[in-house]
C-alpha cells in the first residue's frame, strides 16, 4: 500500500508522522471517509465541503487547495490496487512541543490511503444488523468530523460484548441519535425518521443519499427526534459510506418490527447499490 504523507507517497510501513504531532497527542484534528468505485468518487464534492467544514469548525486551514487535495486523492486511488476502494484523509493541526495552546503558524499534517471496500456479507444483508443503545458520552460537537473517537470505540467494543454490530447512541431522553459510525433512522407510520443535523449528529453523507432517493420514491421524510418505543415503528436502518444503507432488524436483543429486514430498507438499499453501480460503470479508469 502507498499512503501520502505530508508532500510524498511512501510505501505504508514508511508513512509516518512525528510522535509531536498534535493529532497524536490531543486528536487535534479532522477526518474525511470516501468510497470510490472503480474510479469514481461518490459524492466527492459533498465530502470535501463537510472535511472544509470541519476544518473551519477548529480553525485548521487546510494544507492544500481543494483541486490540489481532489487531484491528491486520485493520485493515492490510482497508486494502490483496489478498485472499489475506501480513501481516508486525516487532517491534523501539525507538529509542535505538547501544549494545549496552539502555535502560532503551524503547518498541517496531511495524510491519505486508499484501502479495500469490503461491503456487508449478504448474510448481514439478510439477517440485518444487531444494535444496541447506550446513553450518549460523546462531546457537543459531534457535528465535526473529529478524530478524537475514543467513545465511538468504547461504543463499538460494547456492541461487540454484548454480540452486536454498532451500538447507537441515545439522549437522556431515549432519542436515538446516530451509532459510532452510522446515522440511524427509523421508518415510522411510513415516514422515513431521522434525528435532524445538530451538534449531536455527524451530517453523514450517505445520510443525505438516504433521504434524498426516499424523497424521489415518495417516502415521506422527517428530520425528527425519535424513540425506539415510538407507536407505529415498524423498522431500523442505519446508514454510512462503509455500508450503505443496511436494515438494524435487533436493538437490545429485541426485534424490531419483525426481526427482518423490512421493504423501506431493502428498497433505500437496492436504489443505493443501483446508484454505485452506475458510478462502476461510469469510468472503468483503475489500473
Ligand atoms: N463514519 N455518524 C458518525 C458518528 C460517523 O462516524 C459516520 C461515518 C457517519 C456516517 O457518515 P457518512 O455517511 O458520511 O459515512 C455518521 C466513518 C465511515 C468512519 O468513521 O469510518
Amino acid at each position: 500500500m502507498i499512503a501520502w504523507v505530508n508532500g510524498h507517497f511512501l510505501p505504508l510501513e514508511k508513512a509516518v508522522v512525528h510522535i509531536e504531532d498534535r493529532g497524536f497527542q490531543f486528536a487535534d484534528g479532522v477526518y474525511e471517509v470516501i468510497a470510490c468505485f472503480n474510479g469514481s468518487f461518490l459524492d466527492m464534492d459533498a465530502h470535501l465541503q463537510r472535511l472544509e467544514r470541519s476544518c473551519q469548525a477548529i480553525d485548521i486551514t487546510p494544507p492544500v487547495s481543494r483541486n490540489a487535495l481532489l487531484s491528491l486523492i486520485e493520485q493515492t486511488y490510482q497508486r494502490n490496487p483496489y478498485a472499489n476502494a475506501l480513501v481516508y484523509i486525516q487532517i491534523t493541526r501539525g507538529v509542535a512541543p505538547r501544549s494545549h495552546l496552539v502555535p502560532q503558524a503551524l503547518t498541517p499534517t496531511m495524510v491519505i490511503t486508499s484501502r479495500d471496500l469490503a461491503m456487508p456479507s449478504d448474510e448481514k444483508i439478510s439477517t440485518g444488523v444487531n444494535g444496541i443503545t447506550l446513553n450518549d458520552i460523546r462531546w457537543k460537537r459531534c457535528d465535526i468530523k473529529s478524530i478524537a473517537l475514543l467513545a465511538s470505540v468504547i461504543g463499538k467494543q460494547e456492541a461487540k460484548q454484548h454480540g452486536a454490530d454498532e451500538t447507537f447512541w441515545q439522549d437522556d431522553q431515549q432519542h436515538i441519535l446516530e451509532g459510532c459510525t452510522t446515522n440511524c433512522f427509523a421508518v415510522i407510520n411510513g415516514a422515513l425518521v431521522t434525528h435532524p443535523l445538530d451538534h449531536q449528529v455527524l451530517g453523514g453523507i450517505t445520510r443525505s443519499m438516504a433521504l434524498r432517493i426516499a424523497k424521489s420514491l415518495d417516502i415521506a421524510v422527517e428530520e425528527r427526534s425519535w424513540k425506539l418505543d415510538e407507536a407505529g415503528l415498524t423498522e431500523c436502518l442505519m446508514s454510512c459510506t462503509t455500508n450503505a444503507i443496511m436494515p438494524v432488524c435487533h436493538m437490545n436483543g429485541e426485534a424490531i418490527g419483525t426481526g427482518h429486514p423490512g421493504p423501506v430498507a431493502t428498497l433505500l438499499r437496492q436504489e443505493m447499490l443501483k446508484a454505485f453501480a452506475a458510478l462502476q460503470s461510469n469510468k472503468p479508469t483503475h489500473a
